[in-house]
């Protein structure tokens, strides 16, 4: 049975409402038809239901959603992995309370941005009517309907004073399914899904089909679960380890350097005497730089000494304090191991006045 899509202008509100009312009394339902106007009337004029938008509880939804994520990624995760860092609580409120206000908007704005979409039944797959007339202050009533009913229809629309009216078969969707009519096809998802509507519920019901697989698809591949290789950490990807050879020569005008190492620009030996003010600012360069490590008396029990490989130096040792003043100076510009280059931290004046300090911390 082939279906129409009828539009039928008309100049006033009053005849429109009559045309509804009579509309539904050969039992066309009132989401089946569609009042197009340029001007904003307001349902009631028309003798029909206030419509109520639906997008509040998707944006619910979407926000509930997102909550559920942002509590994932900011207490799930950590309780699945949990790695304590520097004494720091496992999930600290502050930025869990961020995470979970920005997840929480994100969930609530896109849930809410798709169904005014779905709302505004995007996209139409049904032949679209339109008289340009209706821009101008007409107004439009649009239905669809089947053969049987279509010449009644039309008959209420003339009757009321449609003063412009067209009739268009629905057209032949591109694709049909096999087996059945395209037509048993709809029906059949239409009285699944409870709506008339069906190409536009399908679009969607699609989308969140596509969404739900593409999601778990997404979140089943960390689990190896589909072989993929990613390079995913660095110790795993081809690279070259610290100071591994081949090295490459000393250019031939190089001159081999003897006995205390320099650095361009620097000088090679303690500049500054280890008085009484240099050994002060020694102090407390060493409590600001080196304590956590190295701690308060230098023999490398500080803070975060348990946590490195190697443990710090015990700089009281005899070992330590053999070493010259600008061996000493060259670990602190460019570090040793676990200790880093403190360079950017210390200038060059108080890496001597810490080195004097470091001599006071002898045994
Ligand atoms: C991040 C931790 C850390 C900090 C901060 C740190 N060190 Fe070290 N330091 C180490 C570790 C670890 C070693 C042992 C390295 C090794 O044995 O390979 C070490 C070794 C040393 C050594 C012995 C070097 C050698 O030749 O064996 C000296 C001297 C030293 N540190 C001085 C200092 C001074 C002075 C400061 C502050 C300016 C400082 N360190 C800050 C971790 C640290």
């Amino acid at each position: 049975m082939s279906r129409y899509v009828l539009l039928g202008l008309f100049h006033e509100a009053t005849p429109t409402a009559n045309t509804i009312e009579q509309l539904r009394a050969v039992g066309i339902s009132d989401d089946q038809v569609t009042v197009m106007s340029g001007m904003p009337y307001r349902p009631e004029m028309l003798g029909r239901p206030r419509h109520r938008g639906r997008v509040w509880r998707f944006a619910i939804v979407g926000a509930l959603l997102g909550a559920a994520t942002a509590l994932f990624l900011t207490v799930g995760v950590w309780l699945l992995y949990p790695l304590v860092q520097g004494g720091q609580p496992i999930t600290p409120i502050p930025p869990t309370l961020i995470i979970a206000f920005e997840v929480t908007m994100l969930g609530t704005m896109w849930a809410s941005f798709l169904s005014m979409l779905f709302e505004n039944r995007f996209p139409a797959f049904k032949s679209q009517l339109y008289d340009p007339r209706v821009t101008e202050g007409h107004i439009g009533v649009l239905l669809e309907v089947d053969e049987k009913l279509a010449d009644q229809v039309e008959a209420i629309l003339k009757a009321n004073g449609a003063h412009h009216f067209q009739r268009v078969e629905e057209k032949r969707p591109l694709f049909k399914p096999r087996g059945g009519t395209w037509q048993d096809f709809k029906e059949r998802i239409a009285a699944a899904i409870g709506g008339p509507d069906v190409g536009h519920r399908k679009f969607w019901l699609a989308v969140l089909t596509i969404l739900v697989i593409g999601g778990a698809i997404g979140a089943l591949v960390p689990y190896g679960v589909f072989p993929i290789s990613f390079p995913t950490q660095m110790e795993n990807q081809i690279s070259i380890a610290y100071e591994q050879g081949p090295r490459r020569a000393a250019p031939a005008a190089a001159v081999p350097v003897q006995g205390p190492v320099l650095i361009a620009g620097l000088p090679a030996t303690a500049p500054i005497p280890a008085n009484a003010n240099s050994l002060q600012r020694g102090e407390v360069l060493y409590g600001v730089t080196c304590i956590v490590c190295h701690g308060a008396t230098g023999v490398g029990n500080g803070k975060l000494s348990g946590f490195l490989s190697p443990k710090p130096a015990d700089l009281t040792s005899a070992s330590i304090q053999g070493i010259s003043d600008d061996a000493i100076f060259l670990v602190i510009t460019q570090g040793l191991d676990a200790m880093p280059s403190l360079a950017e931290n210390l200038g060059v004046q108080d890496r001597w006045d810490v080195i004097n300090y470091v001599r006071r911390l002898k045994k």
